[in-house]
C-alpha cells in the first residue's frame, strides 16, 4: 500500500485553501462537510466560492498567497491555475511540515484527498494512490449506487443501541448475531424505507428481556420494469439480492431473474392470456404464508407494480394480515416503450395530457369511456391492447377520431427484441397482417407517435430497417 489512509478529526481545525476557482470551490466543499475551519486566500472568487463567503461559511483574504498564510494550518491545499506558485506553496508547508495536497500534481502532494461516498456517520474513501483519480471517482459512483442512502440513519441508530446491546448479550457471539439481523434485516429495511419508528420498535421488541427471536419474513413488490435490465432501480436490486424465495410472473425478463440470488428458491405464478399457473388469490396467499414462515420474499412484477399489476390486491392481504411489506416502483412500460421508441407521451405542440387503459377484451369488446379517449389533443396508451386491437380502431374512429390518426404498437419494448410498427388508425391492421406483432405488446396512439420519425434512437440488432416500421411524416 502506497498511502496510509486515515480518517482525520478537523472539525473548527484551521486549513488554508489558495485558489479562487472551481476547483478549490470543490475542494472547500469536501473540508466544509468536515467542519473544517478553512482560510481562503486568492484575489478572485468564481461565483459558488462568492456565494458561499457571501454566507460567511470560510475566511477570505482577498489577495495573493504570502508565505506568512501558512503557520498554525493543520493542512494546506494549493489549488490555484499557476502550478509554480502551487509547487511554491508546497515546499514551503513541507519545511514547515505541514501536510499539502497541490490539485493536478501528485509529486507535489504529501495526502491526497479520496473520492468520498457520504453516509454519514458512515463515510468511505476511495483512493488509487497517485495513480489515477478518474477511476476513483469512476469506482465511487459504482459504490454509491450500492449503497442505500438510509445507511447513515442506520449507523446513527447502531450507535444509540450499542450500550443497550452489549448490556443485554454479555457474549460477544450473541451480540454478533443480534447485529447481523439489525444490519440485514427488517430493522434496516425499515430505515431505507424511511420508517424510523417501526425500525426502533423493532430493535426494542428484540431487546426486550423476554424476546424471542421472530420468524415472521417480509415481502418486497418488486417492480422489474419494461425488460431491459438497466432500468431496474437501486433499491429493486439491491432487494433482489437480499430475498430467499422470488415469486414471478411470465413478464420478468429472464435476464432480470438472473441478477436475483442464485441460492433463492423460485416460484413462477406467471399469467398468460386465458392460462394462468396461479389464481390471484393463491399469490396472494403463497406470498403471506412464505413470509410468515420467515423468509424474505421477492414479488417481482414486470413494469410498475401498481399499474395494471394487481399490485394492490397481493399487498391487500399482507397488510390484513399484518405482514410487512414494501412496495418499489419500476418503470411502467409505457414510459420504458415510449422512450425506447423515441415517442414523447406528451409534447407541447400534439398532446398535453396522456391516459394509460387496459385495452384487455372481455366477451369480445373493451368496456372503456370512448367520447373521453377520443379527447383531441391527448395520448392514449392501451396495456393488453393487442388482441383487441380491431376493437380499439374501430370504436376510435366511431367517436370521431380522423382515420390518419398515427398509432404505434411497441413489441417487447426496451429489449433487444424491441419492434415497433407504425400506422394510422386506417392502416395499422393490414401494416401488421403479414408479420404480426408478438406479446407483451403496448399501443399508443396520438399525433405524438409522428414525432417517432425524427427522435427514435435506440437500435436493437434485428429491428428491421424498413418493412415493419412504417414512415408517417410527409
Ligand atoms: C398486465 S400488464 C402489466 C403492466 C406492468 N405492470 C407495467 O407497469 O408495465 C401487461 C401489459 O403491459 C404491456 N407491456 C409490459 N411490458 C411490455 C414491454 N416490454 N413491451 C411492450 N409492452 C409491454 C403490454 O401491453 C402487456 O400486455
Amino acid at each position: 500500500m502506497e498511502l496510509l489512509p486515515l480518517f482525520l478529526d478537523m472539525q473548527d481545525k484551521p486549513c488554508l485553501l489558495v485558489g479562487g476557482g472551481t476547483t478549490a470551490a470543490r475542494k472547500l466543499s469536501a473540508l466544509l462537510r468536515a467542519g473544517v475551519a478553512v482560510t481562503l486566500v486568492s484575489p478572485h472568487l468564481c461565483e459558488p466560492l462568492a456565494r458561499k463567503a457571501e454566507a460567511g461559511d470560510f475566511r477570505h483574504l482577498g489577495r495573493d498567497f504570502e508565505p506568512t498564510d501558512l503557520p498554525g494550518n493543520r493542512l494546506v491545499i494549493a489549488a490555484t491555475d499557476d502550478r509554480e506558485v502551487n509547487r511554491h506553496i508546497a515546499e514551503l508547508a513541507g519545511e514547515l511540515e505541514i501536510p499539502v495536497n497541490v490539485v493536478d500534481d501528485p509529486d507535489a502532494c504529501t495526502f491526497l484527498l479520496p473520492s468520498i461516498i457520504d453516509r454519514s456517520p458512515v463515510t468511505i474513501a476511495v483512493s488509487t494512490g497517485k495513480a489515477s483519480p478518474v477511476l476513483a471517482r469512476l469506482l465511487r459512483t459504482r459504490l454509491e449506487s450500492l449503497i442505500p442512502s438510509g445507511y447513515g440513519r442506520l449507523a446513527e441508530l447502531s450507535g444509540r443501541y450499542r450500550d443497550r446491546v452489549k448490556a443485554r448479550f454479555s457474549e460477544q457471539r450473541d451480540r454478533r448475531r443480534f447485529w447481523d439481523r439489525v444490519l440485514q434485516g427488517a430493522v434496516a429495511e425499515r430505515i431505507f424505507a424511511g420508517q424510523f419508528e417501526e425500525a426502533e420498535a423493532i430493535i426494542e421488541q428484540e431487546l426486550a428481556p423476554d424476546a424471542l427471536e421472530t420468524d415472521m419474513g417480509e415481502v418486497y413488490l418488486v417492480g422489474a420494469g419494461p425488460g431491459d435490465p438497466d432500468l431496474l432501480t437501486f433499491r429493486a436490486l439491491r432487494l433482489m439480492q437480499q430475498a430467499d424465495v422470488v415469486v414471478y410472473d411470465r413478464l420478468v425478463a429472464e435476464s432480470i431473474l438472473g441478477m436475483t440470488r442464485r441460492d433463492a428458491r423460485r416460484i413462477y405464478v406467471g399469467k398468460q392470456r386465458n392460462h394462468h399457473a396461479m389464481r390471484q388469490e393463491e399469490i396472494n396467499r403463497l406470498l403471506a404464508d412464505l413470509a410468515k414462515d420467515g423468509h424474505r420474499v421477492l414479488r417481482l412484477k414486470g413494469g410498475d407494480p401498481f399499474i395494471f399489476g394487481r399490485g394492490g390486491e397481493e399487498i391487500d392481504t399482507l397488510a390484513a394480515e399484518c405482514v410487512p411489506f414494501q412496495v418499489i416502483p419500476g418503470i411502467t412500460a409505457a414510459a420504458g416503450c415510449a422512450s425506447y421508441a423515441g415517442i414523447p407521451l406528451t409534447h407541447r405542440d400534439y398532446a398535453q395530457s396522456v391516459v394509460f387503459v387496459t385495452g384487455h377484451l372481455k366477451d369480445g369488446t373493451i368496456n372503456l369511456n370512448w367520447s373521453a379517449l377520443a379527447q383531441p389533443s391527448q395520448t392514449v396508451v392501451f396495456y393488453m391492447g393487442l388482441v383487441g386491437l380491431p376493437v380499439i380502431v374501430e370504436r376510435l374512429m366511431a367517436q370521431g377520431v380522423s382515420p390518419e390518426m398515427p398509432i404505434a404498437l411497441i413489441q417487447q419494448g426496451t429489449t433487444q427484441l424491441q419492434r415497433v410498427y407504425t400506422g394510422s388508425l386506417a392502416t395499422i391492421l393490414d401494416v401488421i397482417a403479414s408479420d404480426p406483432p408478438q406479446p407483451p405488446t403496448l399501443v399508443i396512439v396520438g399525433e405524438v407517435v409522428k414525432l417517432r420519425e425524427k427522435l427514435s434512437w435506440f437500435r436493437p440488432p434485428d429491428e428491421p430497417t424498413q418493412g415493419a416500421t412504417t414512415p408517417i411524416l410527409e
